[in-house]
C-alpha cells in the first residue's frame, strides 16, 4: 500500500515541481516587464504614439517613411519624438551636422543598435564604434581611396555590364514582351560586383537561369529579420523571443547560421587560392589578421554595404527614368556628345564630363535614398541646434527620405524629379552634405560613395544606350518592404526592348 501510495504520489510531486518552475519563470518575466515599464514607456496615448502603435498611419500612407515625412514636414523644428520608441527623428540639416560631425563622439551607433545587428554582423565595420571601427575604417579607406583600386573596381563593373548585364537584357528583349524584374537583376548584378571587388571571388549570380546564390538568399532573410527587431516597441520583446527561440527569431538564427557557414567558405577558399598577391579588400585584411570570426564579419559588412544599397539606387533610378522620358532623352544626348561614335562603354574620364547624368543620379537618390533613415544613440544628454532636448540613451534618427521631401530643404517643387536643380550653366553644383546625407556625411561618411556613383552612371549610360525600358504597371506611389535598405515591394517589373537591334550591346548612337 505504501509503495502504491508512493507510485500515486510521485507524478503529482513531479507536476507540482514543474508548475512551480513554470510559474517562477512567468513571475520573473512579469517582474522584468514591470521593471522595464518603469524605465521605458510601452504605451503612450499621445496622437503620434497611438497612430504608431495601432498602425493606423497605414490607412493614409503607403509606407511608414511617408508618414514620418508628413510629420516632419508639419513640425516647425523639422524634428519629432516618438515616445514609445524613445526615438527623436529629425529632417533638419543643422541637427544632422551636429550629430554626424560637431558632436560625433556623443552620437555613436551605440549598444542598442549593435545588439540588434550583432548576431548577424558581429564586429563588422557597419556595427561597431571606437577602436574596432577606426581600425577597419583606416584599412578600408586606404583600399577604397586609391586610384589603382578605383580603376580595378571600374574594370570589374564594366566587365559585368558588358559580358553579363547587356547580353541578359538583350536576350529578354528578343523574347517578346517577357516581363523582367529589374530589381532582381540589379541585386544579382551588385552581388557579383561586390564579391569580385571585396573578395576576389565571382559568384556568377547574373545568370537568371541560375537560382540566386544561397548566400544572397540567406543574407536577404537575415537582414530583413534583423531590421524587424528595430521595429518592435521594446528590445525586450525580441530578446525574449530569441531566448525562447520563437517565430521570427528562430528563422533569423537559422539564416545567420547559414550566412556564417557560407562566409566561412569564402575565407577558406581565399586561403586555398592564396591571398598575398591579390588586390581585393579581404586579402588586405587577411594579410594583417588571421582571426576567422573577424574576417567573416568583414565579409558580411561589405556585402551589406555594397550590394543592397547599389541595387536599391539602380532600381529606383530606372523607375524614375521609365516614368520621365525627357530625362532619359537628355542622358542619351549627353552621352552621345561625350562618347565616340560606336564606343561601347564610357571611360572613367568621360563619365566625369557627364554633368546631367551625375545630376540625375543625385536627384534620384534625393527622392529615393537607398538607406532611408539611420539611427545613433546619445551618450550624454544634449541639446540639438533646433532646441530639441535629447536625454542620455535616446535614439536619434536622421531621415534622408523625409529630408529630400520637405519644402524647407528643397523648395515647393521638392516632390518633382528635376535633375536641373543640381546644375548651374550645365555644371553640377553639389549641395550641403548635411542636407543630402544619402551617403551619411561627416566622420563616418560612406567609403564606397565614388565607386557607387561610377557604377550607377556606367549602368545608366550602357542600358539607356541599348534599350528602352517600359514599366509593366504604374507603381505609384512606390511601396517599400521593411528592411535595412529600401527594397520595392513586388520588385520593378519591366519590358525591355533593344533600341537598334545589332550585336549584343553594340547599338549605334543614333537618337
Ligand atoms: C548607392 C550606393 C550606396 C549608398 C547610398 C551608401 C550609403 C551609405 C550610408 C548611408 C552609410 C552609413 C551607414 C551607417 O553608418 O549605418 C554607408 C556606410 C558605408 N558604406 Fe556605403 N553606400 C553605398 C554604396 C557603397 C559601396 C558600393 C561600398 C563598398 C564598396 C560602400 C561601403 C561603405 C562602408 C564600408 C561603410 C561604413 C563606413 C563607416 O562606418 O565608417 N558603400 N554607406
Amino acid at each position: 500500500m505504501e509503495f502504491q501510495n508512493l507510485l500515486l504520489l510521485k507524478p503529482s510531486q513531479t507536476s507540482s515541481t514543474f508548475l512551480l518552475s513554470f510559474f517562477t519563470t512567468i513571475l520573473i518575466c512579469v517582474i522584468s516587464l514591470l521593471l522595464l515599464l518603469f524605465k521605458r514607456k510601452l504605451w503612450c496615448n499621445c496622437n503620434i504614439c497611438h497612430t504608431y502603435l495601432t498602425k493606423s498611419w497605414s490607412k493614409e500612407f503607403n509606407n511608414l517613411c511617408d508618414w514620418y515625412t508628413h510629420l516632419l514636414q508639419n513640425s516647425p523644428s523639422q524634428t519629432i519624438h516618438i515616445h514609445v520608441l524613445n526615438n527623436t527623428i529629425t529632417a533638419n540639416p543643422r541637427n544632422v551636422e551636429h550629430i554626424l560631425k560637431t558632436q560625433f563622439e556623443n552620437y555613436p551607433k551605440g549598444k542598442p543598435f549593435s545588439s540588434i545587428l550583432g548576431d548577424f554582423l558581429g564586429n563588422g565595420i557597419f556595427n561597431v564604434d571606437g577602436d574596432l571601427w577606426m581600425f577597419q575604417r583606416k584599412m578600408a579607406s586606404l583600399e577604397l581611396g586609391s586610384m589603382p583600386i578605383r580603376s580595378y573596381a571600374f574594370q570589374i563593373v564594366t566587365n559585368e555590364i558588358k559580358f553579363r548585364l547587356l547580353p541578359l537584357l538583350s536576350s529578354y528583349s528578343l523574347r517578346n514582351n517577357q516581363v523582367l524584374d529589374l530589381q532582381d537583376v540589379f541585386k544579382r548584378f551588385s552581388f557579383d560586383n561586390i564579391c569580385k571587388f571585396s573578395f576576389g571571388l565571382d559568384p556568377g549570380c547574373l545568370e537568371l537561369s541560375l537560382p540566386l546564390s544561397h548566400f544572397a538568399n540567406f543574407f536577404d532573410l537575415a537582414s530583413k529579420l534583423s531590421a524587424e527587431r528595430a521595429m518592435v516597441a521594446s528590445p525586450f520583446i525580441w530578446k525574449i523571443k530569441r531566448f525562447l527561440n520563437l517565430g521570427s527569431e528562430n528563422k533569423l538564427k537559422e539564416a545567420i547560421r547559414n550566412v556564417h557557414v557560407l562566409a566561412e567558405q569564402v575565407i577558406r577558399q581565399k586561403r586555398k587560392l592564396g591571398f598575398s598577391t591579390q588586390q581585393d579588400l579581404l586579402s588586405r585584411f587577411m594579410a594583417s589578421n588571421s582571426d576567422d570570426i573577424f574576417l567573416m564579419d568583414i565579409v558580411k559588412s561589405f556585402i551589406l554595404a555594397g550590394r543592397d544599397t547599389m541595387a536599391s539606387g539602380l532600381t529606383t533610378f530606372f523607375f524614375l527614368l521609365a516614368t520621365h522620358p525627357e530625362v532619359m532623352t537628355k542622358i542619351r544626348e549627353e552621352s552621345k556628345r561625350v562618347m565616340r561614335p560606336g564606343q561601347e562603354l564610357p571611360s572613367f574620364d568621360q563619365l566625369r564630363e557627364m554633368h546631367y547624368l551625375h545630376a540625375a543620379v543625385y536627384e534620384s537618390m534625393r527622392l529615393y535614398p537607398p538607406i532611408q533613415f539611420d539611427s545613433k544613440f546619445a551618450r550624454e544628454t544634449d541639446i540639438l541646434p533646433d532646441g530639441t532636448r535629447v536625454k542620455m540613451g535616446t535614439r536619434v534618427t536622421y531621415h534622408p527620405y523625409a529630408m529630400g521631401r520637405v519644402k524647407s530643404n528643397w523648395g515647393s517643387d521638392c516632390l518633382l524629379f528635376r535633375p536641373e536643380r543640381w546644375l548651374k550653366n550645365g555644371v553640377f553644383c553639389p549641395q550641403c552634405p548635411y542636407k543630402y546625407p544619402i551617403f551619411q556625411a561627416g566622420i563616418r561618411v560612406c567609403l564606397g560613395k565614388e565607386m557607387a556613383l561610377v557604377e550607377m552612371k556606367s549602368v545608366a549610360v550602357c542600358v539607356l544606350h541599348g534599350f528602352d525600358i517600359e514599366l509593366v504597371e504604374p507603381l505609384v506611389p512606390l511601396g517599400f518592404e521593411p528592411g535595412l535598405t529600401a527594397t520595392l515591394r513586388g520588385g520593378l517589373r519591366v519590358i525591355v526592348r533593344e533600341r537598334v537591334v545589332g550585336h549584343m550591346g553594340m547599338a549605334s548612337w543614333s537618337m
